[in-house]
């Protein structure tokens, strides 16, 4: 079959809940995949950076290889010995002391909350049925009816009512809001991106983190890191905070722990905090199934190197500062952190999707977010060629 032939047999046999840009891959290696009449395109997306390692790194997959030989799923009900290995690990690597896996962002945002409240009932002492959460405006958790509920995105959340109570918004980057917010008792949680990524790699002022962090720490309050796009190296470290020595009380894991292979997400927080968890009241069958976690072990051996991580940083400082030097007049802003960059053009430039359309027919995949914003997140493995390469196509079609 054709590509369109693929498109169009999607499109009648399939919910229309994506607008993909018009390529069918058929495989893919590093930071370049194949489409089915056999042309090559440079991947800048990384699947919003669960690609963070490239398509099909060879540690990868000889982990999923060797794992898939063995054991691939047991429930929680019964122990892997891939789950204690794994928990260890991870708090190793983020310096935490439990950590509690499950499949998609959403579900580990999910268990985020669950818990934040359990923890706000059981050790804060607020009223059963009274916690409130803070989240910040703009924010992007997933797409759960419970998330959706604090989403001010309105196709994400319109006609998906009726909605969650419990959550309060406040503006992202904005200490001062969040302070006062914080005197209502019944707050147990701040939850955020500390790079906003669907908004668009909005990066939060100097000293923002380190504000929420100590704010929240005053008011007995959790602070939750939603680092499911921004984390696992993206930024030029392994978590967003660690740029400003910031240490949540929760960090949130998604996207590129499953290396590119599978969903796995992952809540990894104190012991006070997820210590509140009892058997029964949260759980996934798939949740921490041993397939998985052998291959997100393997990204933290990958991660615990460093090597990423400092890659990231050096290739993004030069994606970022050519970008700055040779922008063309459609750029009205380029935000960014490591390998991860926004690049919004000015009002009379929107939509971007076209100009990703053109840069799919010069090779290059790259995708908008919301109307006027490309979002550059090559993976952290792409030669330096290569991101010349790519950023050449995207300087082209915003000229
Ligand atoms: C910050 C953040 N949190 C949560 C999610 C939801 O993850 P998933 O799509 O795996 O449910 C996303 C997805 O883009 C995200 O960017």
């Amino acid at each position: 079959m054709q590509s369109q032939a693929y498109i169009t047999q999607e499109q009648e046999a399939g919910a229309h809940n994506y607008h993909p840009l018009p390529v069918v891959v058929r495989e893919a290696e590093g930071s370049w995949v194949t489409d089915v009449e056999g042309r090559r395109y440079l991947d800048f997306l990384s699947a919003y950076s669960a690609l963070n390692f490239g398509h099909r790194h060879p540690r990868l997959i000889g982990a999923a290889h060797r794992q898939l030989d063995r054991l691939t799923l047991t429930s929680r009900a019964i122990h892997s010995d891939q789950l204690g290995p794994f928990c260890a690990e991870l708090t190793d690597l983020l310096g935490m002391d439990r950590a509690l896996p499950m499949n998609s962002g959403a579900e580990a945002v999910e268990t985020a909350i669950k818990t934040a409240r359990a923890w706000g009932y059981r050790n804060k002492g607020v009223t059963h049925d009274d916690a409130i959460i803070l989240v910040a405006r703009n924010n992007f958790h997933g797409r759960t009816t419970t998330i959706i509920s604090f989403s001010d995105d309105p196709v994400a959340h319109d006609d998906f009512g009726p909605y969650t109570p419990g959550f309060r918004e406040v503006d992202f980057g904005d200490l001062d809001a969040l302070t006062k917010a914080l005197e209502d008792p019944n707050v147990v949680a701040f939850l955020v991106e500390p790079i906003q990524g669907e908004a668009g790699v909005v990066v939060p002022p100097d000293g923002y983190l380190p504000g929420v962090a100590a704010a929240c720490k005053a008011a007995n309050v959790l602070f939750i890191a939603d680092e499911i796009q921004a984390g696992l190296g993206r930024t030029g470290y392994t978590l967003a905070v660690d740029h400003e020595q910031v240490k949540p009380d929760v960090v949130l894991l998604g996207k590129a722990l499953g290396g590119g292979i599978v969903p796995i997400s992952a809540v990894v927080s104190r012991d006070d905090v997820l210590g509140v968890l009892n058997p029964g009241e949260h759980g996934s069958t798939f949740g921490g199934n041993p397939f998985a976690l052998a291959i997100a072990r393997e990204v933290i051996v990958l991660l615990a190197t460093g090597e990423y991580q400092r890659r990231s940083a050096e290739l993004g400082e030069h994606m970022l500062s050519r970008l700055r030097s040779e922008a063309p007049a459609s750029i009205a802003e380029i935000r960014g952190r490591g390998l991860w960059a926004g690049v919004q053009v000015a009002a009379e430039y929107a939509p971007v999707r076209p100009r990703c359309e053109q840069a799919l027919e010069l090779g290059v995949i790259v995708k908008d977010t919301h109307a006027t914003t490309l979002r550059l997140a090559p993976p952290l493995t792409i030669a330096s060629d290569d991101l010349d390469h790519g950023l050449d196509v995207i300087l082209k079609v915003l000229s």
